[in-house]
């Protein structure tokens, strides 16, 4: 009776790790380190006393990853495994549809083979598109993707809605996150991006630890409280609560359910910027730059049906966040590595 993690040495992954380990679950991480490090485990080790298993696997290679079901008493499965990145989404296209979507199909085969039928997946709040108003329910429309990586997250949110239609013991969370931000509360794990951080806190954790020299403020024009953008930024270790909230709803066998988790509050920019600066009682540094293509004024959730439905709800506030991404970021300059 195991949870497999696909993609579960990554930021999110690695936290609902170690909230299912604390929570007595046996976990099997599936994950081939593109977007993380090996490293990972020995932390996760450090906060829970448990090394949880781990296979080295591309979860598109179907028979690397048919051995790991053969071994593995499976029972459910949390499906972290992608990439992220909308630039790199936009650069290479192909890469992103491949990986994500076939690394799903591939899941999804697997799971059909061995009658694994409970599925908790990775979707991203980028799916409601150009939002005409906030907060946002599930119900609101979703497309009008402006980028590969958001449609390969709508593609798939598809897939599994065909899949639970057409197979009645098939269950499905799809879980739509807003913005992940902090860190486990030990400082041992955290976000660790290569190269130049593409989102807000990463980038502010590293001109804060002095490896950036400011923050660029993208835009101060957007009909927001001060003219910058607004999202909702979840606390991850709330997040990773989320998914084992979810693995609870899926034994109702509830067929496909779909939840935002966010916080229901909006952040602007500037907002964050001095949230950090209290908390951590540092400078961040900015300057006013243009606005960065397909951002958009405000995105946040209506969170509501995750605390109606599953009874979660985001405990955790920015500026807890501020205060553990900066704990990570000052004991890890450099990410996992020495
Ligand atoms: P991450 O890059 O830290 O973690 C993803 C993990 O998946 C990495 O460890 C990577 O090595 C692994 N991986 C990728 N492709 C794989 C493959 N084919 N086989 C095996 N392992 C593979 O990203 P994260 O922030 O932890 O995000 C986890 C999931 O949540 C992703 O699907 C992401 O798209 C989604 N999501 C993230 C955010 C965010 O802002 N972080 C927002 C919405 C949705
Ligand atoms: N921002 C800056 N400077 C930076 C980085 C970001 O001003 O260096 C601003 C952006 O313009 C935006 C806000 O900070 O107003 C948040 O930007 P992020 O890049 O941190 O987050 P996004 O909302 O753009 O996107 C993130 C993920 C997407 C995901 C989406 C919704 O990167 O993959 O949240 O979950 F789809």
């Amino acid at each position: 009776m195991s949870v497999l993690v696909t993609g579960g040495t990554g930021y999110i992954g690695s936290h609902t790790v170690v909230d299912l380990l604390n929570n007595n679950y046996d976990v099997v991480i599936v994950d081939n380190y593109v977007n993380s490090k090996p490293e990972v485990l020995n932390r996760i080790k450090t906060i829970t006393g448990k090394m949880p298993k781990f296979y080295e696997v591309d979860c598109c290679d179907e028979n690397a990853f048919r051995k790991v079901f053969e071994k593995e008493n499976i029972t459910d499965v949390i499906h972290f495994a992608g990439l992220k990145s909308v630039g790199e989404s936009v650069q290479k296209p192909g890469l992103y549809y491949s990986n994500n979507i076939g690394s799903t199909l591939t899941l999804l085969k697997l799971m059909h083979e061995f009658d694994v039928n409970n599925l908790v997946f990775s979707s991203s709040a980028t799916v409601y598109g150009v939002p005409d108003h906030v907060p946002l329910k599930e119900d609101d429309p979703i497309g009008g993707c402006t980028n590969p990586y958001g449609e390969t997250k709508l593609d798939i949110e598809y897939i599994l809605k065909y899949e639970t239609s057409m197979c009645s013991k098939m269950n499905v969370a799809i879980l739509r996150y807003f913005n992940p931000i902090g860190a486990h509360k030990s400082g041992l794990i955290g976000e660790d991006p290569q190269g130049i951080p593409n989102n807000l806190m990463p980038y502010i954790t590293q001109v804060a630890v002095g490896k950036r020299e400011h923050l660029n403020v993208f835009g101060n024009d957007y009909h927001t409280v001060d003219g910058t953008g607004v999202r909702d930024y979840i606390h991850v270790v709330d997040l990773a609560a989320g998914h084992l909230a979810a693995l609870r709803k899926l034994t109702e066998k509830p067929g496909l359910v779909i939840f935002n988790l966010g916080t229901g509050k909006g952040t602007s920019v500037l907002e964050l910027v001095t949230a950090f600066e209290n908390a951590n009682n540092i400078k961040i540094p900015y300057v006013i730059c243009p606005r960065r293509p397909g951002d958009v004024d405000e995105n946040y959730a209506d969170a509501s049906k995750a605390f109606k439905e599953m009874g979660w709800e985001a405990k955790l506030n920015i500026v807890d966040a501020c205060r553990d991404s900066w704990n990570w970021q000052k004991n890890n300059p450099k990410g996992y590595d020495k």
